[in-house]
């Protein structure tokens, strides 16, 4: 077993990375749907940013003023750098960072549910990221749930994978400080309960 940044900076090398675009972009785009008319050029953070194409993304679309992608994996930040040397792409432990100027929007897609105690971590977001009448968004498949994710810590070896329902990352959110918390399910199948994601404002 290896922890999550050494998995995902294997990935990086190996270029498994690539397919995380293909399978978040969907729900990723229904989470942009939440908060774009909101907010008028807002600043962002991409909490867990992978290779940046999200960051790309949102450069393409010249509706923001600052943005950021954050990830623990050196592999994972030099890639987002060679595509991109325009925006911000910052090495560090999430529960460690700070920005410099806190932010209209933080989104994270798949990465909360790597964290032993994920209420710190979303703690820290909404006391050192957001600005008042910010918003968190967070994606994740990995939920109690969505039961066909269930062997998937087995099957990528990653040691720290937390399994909670929908209602504890609602808790999670509320105990934090978050306002107008809601949940939904994007893209759900039969089989599949959808991406789940949680909207959280700081009033
Ligand atoms: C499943 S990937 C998702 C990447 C990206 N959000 C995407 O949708 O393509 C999870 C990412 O979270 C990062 N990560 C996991 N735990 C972290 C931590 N404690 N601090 C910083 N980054 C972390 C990993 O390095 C990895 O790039």
């Amino acid at each position: 077993m290896k922890s999550p940044i050494e998995v995902f900076s294997d990935w990086a090398i190996s270029g498994k990375d690539e397919g995380m675009k293909e399978n978040h972009h969907k729900p990723v785009m229904k989470m942009i749907e939440l908060f774009e008319n909101k907010y008028e050029n807002p600043s962002i953070i991409d909490a867990g940013c992978g290779n940046g194409w999200l960051i790309r993304h949102f450069d393409k679309n010249k509706k923001y003023t600052d943005i950021t992608g954050v990830d623990g994996s050196k592999q994972m930040i030099a890639k987002a750098k060679s595509l991109d040397y325009k925006n911000n792409y910052i090495c560090s432990e999430l529960a460690l960072w700070k920005p410099n100027d806190k932010v209209d929007v933080v989104i994270s897609m798949e990465v909360m549910y790597y964290f032993k105690e994920p209420e710190k971590i979303i703690k820290h977001i909404f006391k050192n990221w957001i600005k008042k009448n910010g918003v968190f968004i967070m994606g994740i498949d990995f939920y109690l749930e969505n039961e066909k994710c269930h062997n998937w810590k087995e099957k990528t070896g990653v040691d720290t994978m937390e399994l909670f329902s929908s209602e504890i990352w609602v808790k999670f959110f509320e105990k934090s400080g978050f306002k107008n918390v809601s949940k939904y399910f994007f893209n759900k199948t039969k089989e599949w309960k959808g991406t789940l994601v949680i909207e959280g404002f700081k009033v």
